[in-house]
């Protein structure tokens, strides 16, 4: 059958995302400003009084960003290693009080919000007493670890609805991937029915001295960690979720511990397909022996995602400190003119026809202030016309701006102070654990697993 010619509707829709950039004008992005060093004074009775527990590696960078956010103070902080919770009590600045064991943090009463950032293993005994002890509560992803866990905190949360819940999950909060969500939600990329996910590494995590009895390589053992599911994975099926506006039906898994002997037992390459309602489908692979990403040109080498739609696909990733985050829209080639070898007449066909529409050209997607109003003043009209310019000549790309995790963190305070819920709330936070959970047992187990499993797992377990 063939196809019919692309509406002029949907080809207005494809020109509203249309500036005449490259993939590889977005190379010449800069990476996110990180947060302003010094915090504007603020009355402390304005600003949320937090405590943090796990000062490591994910809660130094936390506490770096913290300090220059000043609806938040820290006024206490928790590790069992000394090093890293003194670490974290000089990158913050503010003389918190230091603590071995985090429920002595949990027992004081100004203590009003806790930031968890402990390793996988450690997030739902920590969250637990944290909601229990009254506090507001931020849990890094990905946020439970075992199937009782889940149904337990979902529990202890629902029971008190005025505690917030929020987990790391900060792509919710990053402009450009909601930019692209309203991209779909307007139509440009058509029926978007796809997505591929990428997060290759060579080698990945290293094993440090000492083996399992370092607590630094948490991440290498099933009884500490989800893996590279837990650990990458978590990240993009949240896009996915999100992305799809719908939560998976199953997962199937082809992977293992193949390739790195170094006394880990989690796999080093896992490569996971997740449905979703409606046949879309959810591709992505973490490999621990070639790092390379064939998005954004080859600019970017770390990971990324590809949503992929009828009309268009957008390759997207996150900026952090010392990377720009991309988003790169490809609109589908121009339907083939071909003609019907019944008679003259010219045909839209589908298929493998061989065209001449030249190669496909990505634009950057652009973000509010780059698009054009006619309530601008003179001097701001100017001024996009400018950027857009420079972004058409790959000279500049549109930037972020704000690095998403400042964003969830002043998202957070926002929620303690105005009781708003959280983009990345608690079911976001346990349908992303969810999907972790499932693949490792689909992984393990050899065989497509149905996410309503997770409806009975657990459930005989006491947490
Ligand atoms: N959102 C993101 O992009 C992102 C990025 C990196 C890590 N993370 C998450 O952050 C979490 C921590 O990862 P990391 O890389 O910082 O690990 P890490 O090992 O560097 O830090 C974990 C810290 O927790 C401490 N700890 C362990 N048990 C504790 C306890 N009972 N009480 C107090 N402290 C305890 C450890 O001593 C360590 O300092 C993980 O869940 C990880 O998935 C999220």
């Amino acid at each position: 059958m063939p196809e019919k010619p692309v509406s002029s509707t949907e080809i207005s829709r494809r020109d509203a995302f249309k500036v005449a950039g490259t993939a590889g004008a977005i190379a010449a992005a800069r990476p996110l400003q990180g947060a302003p060093a010094i915090q504007k004074v603020r009355a402390a009775s304005d600003q949320v009084q937090f405590g943090m527990i796990g000062t490591g590696s994910r809660g130094s960078y936390l506490l770096k960003h913290l300090k220059g956010i000043d609806t938040g103070r820290c006024i206490a902080l928790c590790d069992i290693n000394q090093d890293h919770l003194d670490k974290g009590a000089e990158t913050i600045g503010t003389n918190p009080t230091k603590y071995k064991d985090y429920r002595e943090l949990l027992g004081r009463k100004d203590v009003e919000a806790v930031i968890i950032a402990t390793p996988l293993f450690v997030h739902f005994p920590v969250t637990r007493d944290s909601l229990q002890a009254g506090k507001h509560t931020f849990c890094e992803k990905s946020l439970v670890f075992k199937p009782e866990e889940l149904h337990a905190l979902r529990a202890l949360s629902n029971e008190r609805p005025k505690q917030i819940m929020q987990v790391g999950l900060q792509r919710r909060y990053s402009r450009f991937y909601q930019a692209v969500k309203d991209m779909i939600d307007k139509g440009a990329l058509g029926e978007v029915t796809n997505m591929y996910a990428q997060w290759n590494r060579n080698p990945g995590w290293t094993m440090k001295p000492g083996g399992r009895d370092n607590m630094n390589n948490w991440r290498l053992f099933k009884d500490m960690s989800g893996g590279l599911a837990a650990e990458l994975a978590s990240h993009q099926v949240d896009v996915a979720d999100w992305m799809f506006g719908s939560r998976p039906e199953s997962v199937v898994a082809v992977g293992g511990h193949e390739f790195i002997f170094d006394g880990r037992d989690i796999a080093d390459n896992v490569q996971l397909i997740f449905r979703y309602p409606k046949g879309k489908k959810l591709v992505a692979t973490y490999i621990s022996t070639n790092s390379h990403v064939p998005m954004f040109g080859g600019t970017r080498t770390e990971f990324g995602e590809i949503i992929m739609g009828t009309e268009g696909a957008v390759e997207i990733t996150v900026g952090d400190d010392t990377h720009p985050a991309m988003a790169v829209f490809y609109p589908e080639p121009p339907r083939p003119e071909v003609t019907h070898a019944a008679g003259k007449e010219k045909k839209w066909s589908a298929g493998a026809t061989m065209v001449s529409v030249g190669a496909q050209k990505g634009m950057p997607v652009l973000l509010a202030k780059d698009e054009l109003s006619p309530n601008d003043s003179f001097l701001e009209s100017e001024l996009k016309h400018g950027r857009r310019l420079l972004y058409s000549k790959g000279i500049m790309a549109p930037e972020e701006g704000r690095n998403p995790v400042d964003l969830e963190l002043e998202g957070f305070f926002n929620s303690v102070r105005t009781g708003t819920r959280p983009k990345a709330d608690l079911e976001v936070g346990l349908s992303d654990s969810t999907a972790v959970m499932l693949s490792n047992i689909a992984l393990e187990e050899d065989r497509k697993v149905l996410f309503t499993e997770m409806d009975k797992m657990g459930l005989g377990n006491k947490t």
